[in-house]
């Protein structure tokens, strides 16, 4: 992939306390999704993702199961990598923070660090949640049902005392407020752009980046009754990852990183600890932090305690698995909040996947497969019909661009979805099924238009919906190494007299047991 432009994606690493669920998969599948958009367009990918096994959490969830926390991060890591296979992820590596390669990229940051007289030693004192892995100022807390100081997130906190290592955070606020005018884009969406900007214009203290109460962690280089806080350590697995501390090779390629996708809740540490870091390192701030929003369940806050988890492996067990992708990109718009539902899921798959797209590509490649003799028809002079459905199917890949490039993947579907309803009008209005008698000519031309047109749409929903996608281009005959957008255009329209296999269903419908 000589000369191919660099993109560089991340999900966050995944804390192996806990099993993955539905919001794990969620961050996942969307980094996936860009992934391949990017790859399809021509970019040299790297999209990586992994685990994040340090910290007092993690070694209090070990305690707990009564297994070390090696053990622990070993057992849960190893579900976190048989998710991204689950959910059908094409990324390129996983990363777990116990590896050799990532002790030595952290030491080697804290040493630059150290050096440049960003991390100097005191003394800490002051509240610290668990269960976030974050410091809080008293003015931060809120009271509890009864009384307890909680975090703003609800989480308990403790008080803690002890000698730390401290970075120098306070001196970097001006330099961040530059940083974030700078680069416009690094923040999105705008809404948590503004909320990390007034926390930096706020003022920032300097942060406690190393704790002596507990060991699961990684030492702290030529003092190691500390270990790295694991905010520090973990979001080094981004520069680990492409070799640092070598800044030549993969690094020298790939970083800064075009995108760190994160939850909402994790924007802080990615878009204010993370390129200060960095950048009182000698290094760039990545690109673009992007925030999605959170799920619920039928309504309800997901939580252990509650019990209501959703499982994505048996989602994609009931529904399959572009359906559950599809729907997880659609049901909510990218960056806002949004509820999981069994309804609203089976809807989706039943009116969008099976009614609108299956529908259309069944009937119009089993009327080809009947009427025009199993081969692509010989198209005739186009109306101005024939050419408004075209040009609409011709447009998509700008706008997927412009709604990949934004993160807003509900919008790149939508604009899919805008097609595929003009292609069923454009059926239904021309009839080919009754020019079959008067005009076969014009229904080869009709069929030729749609069956066109459903090769733009399975070419655009291969990022989403990898299998069903590439069951429809094998259908439509499209060669294998003609399905990245580079054929996209009218060249490589489909080609009159192409043998075609038979047609199959892509799309089923869910009936539910009971329904008639
Ligand atoms: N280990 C840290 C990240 C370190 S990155 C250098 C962490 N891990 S986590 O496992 O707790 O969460 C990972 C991601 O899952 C976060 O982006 C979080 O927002 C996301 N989600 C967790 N629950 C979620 C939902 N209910 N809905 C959507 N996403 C949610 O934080």
């Amino acid at each position: 992939m000589s000369g191919a432009k660099p993109f560089y994606v991340t999900t966050p690493i995944y804390y192996v306390n806990d099993k993955p669920h539905i919001g794990h998969a969620y961050t996942t599948l969307a980094c996936d999704v860009l992934a391949r958009f990017k790859r399809l367009d021509g970019f040299d990918v790297k999209f990586l993702t992994g685990t994040d096994e340090h910290g007092q959490k993690v070694e209090k969830s070990a305690e707990v199961a009564g297994l070390s926390p090696q053990a622990l991060a070993d057992a849960n890591s190893a579900n976190f990598r048989e998710l991204t296979k689950v959910l059908g992820c094409s990324n390129d590596d996983f990363i777990r923070t116990t590896e050799p390669r990532h002790i030595a990229a952290c030491q080697a940051l804290w040493n630059e660090l150290l050096k440049r007289g960003e991390i100097y030693l005191g003394h800490y004192e002051g509240w610290y949640s668990v269960r976030d892995e974050a410091f809080y100022n008293e003015d931060e807390l809120k009271a509890g049902p009864d009384g307890q100081k909680l975090a703003p997130t609800g989480a308990p906190v403790e008080w803690v005392k002890e000698p730390s290592y401290f970075f120098r955070l306070s001196a970097w606020g001006e330099r961040l407020l530059a940083y974030y005018d700078r680069e416009p884009d690094s923040i999105g969406p705008q809404s948590r752009r503004n909320e990390v900007m007034s926390f930096v214009k706020g003022g920032l203290n300097d942060l406690s980046v190393s704790r002596t109460s507990f060991s699961w962690g990684i030492p702290v280089p030529g003092d190691e009754s500390h270990v790295m806080y694991v905010w520090l350590d973990a979001l080094t697995n981004y520069i680990t990852a492409v070799g640092y501390p070598d800044t030549t090779g993969e690094y020298a390629k790939y970083w800064p990183a075009d995108l760190h996708m994160v939850g909402k809740d994790i924007v802080r540490f990615h878009s204010v600890y993370w390129p200060a870091f960095l950048m009182a390192a000698g290094l760039e701030p990545p690109k673009r932090v992007f925030a999605h929003g959170w799920w619920t369940n039928e309504g309800q806050k997901i939580s252990k305690s509650i019990g209501n988890v959703i499982d994505p492996l048996s989602l994609i067990e009931r529904y399959g698995l572009d359906q559950v992708r599809y729907f997880l990109l659609r049901e909510v718009p990218f960056g806002n909040d949004g509820d999981f539902s069994h309804r609203a899921m089976i809807n989706r798959m039943n009116s969008e996947l099976a009614n609108d797209y299956g529908n259309l590509a069944q009937r119009v490649l089993s009327m080809v497969g009947k009427n025009c003799g199993a081969q692509v028809p010989q198209h005739g002079e186009f109306t101005a019909e024939d050419r408004e459905l075209l040009d609409a199917a011709a447009a998509l890949i700008g706008k997927q661009r412009d709604a990949m490039d934004r993160q807003l993947f509900h919008e790149a579907l939508e604009a899919l979805w805008v097609v595929i309803r003009a292609a069923n009008g454009y059926v239904d209005r021309q009839a080919p099924w009754a020019l079959k008698k008067t005009n076969p000519e014009r229904m080869a031309t009709v069929l030729w238009v749609l069956a066109e047109t459903v090769r733009h749409l399975a070419m655009l929903t291969q990022p989403f919906m990898p299998t069903s996608s590439a069951r429809l281009l094998d259908q439509l005959a499209v060669p294998e190494d003609q399905r990245d957008f580079r054929h996209i255009g009218s060249h490589f329209a489909l080609k009159p007299g192409t043998p075609l296999p038979t047609p199959q269903g892509v799309f089923p419908r869910l009936v539910e047991e009971g329904a008639v």
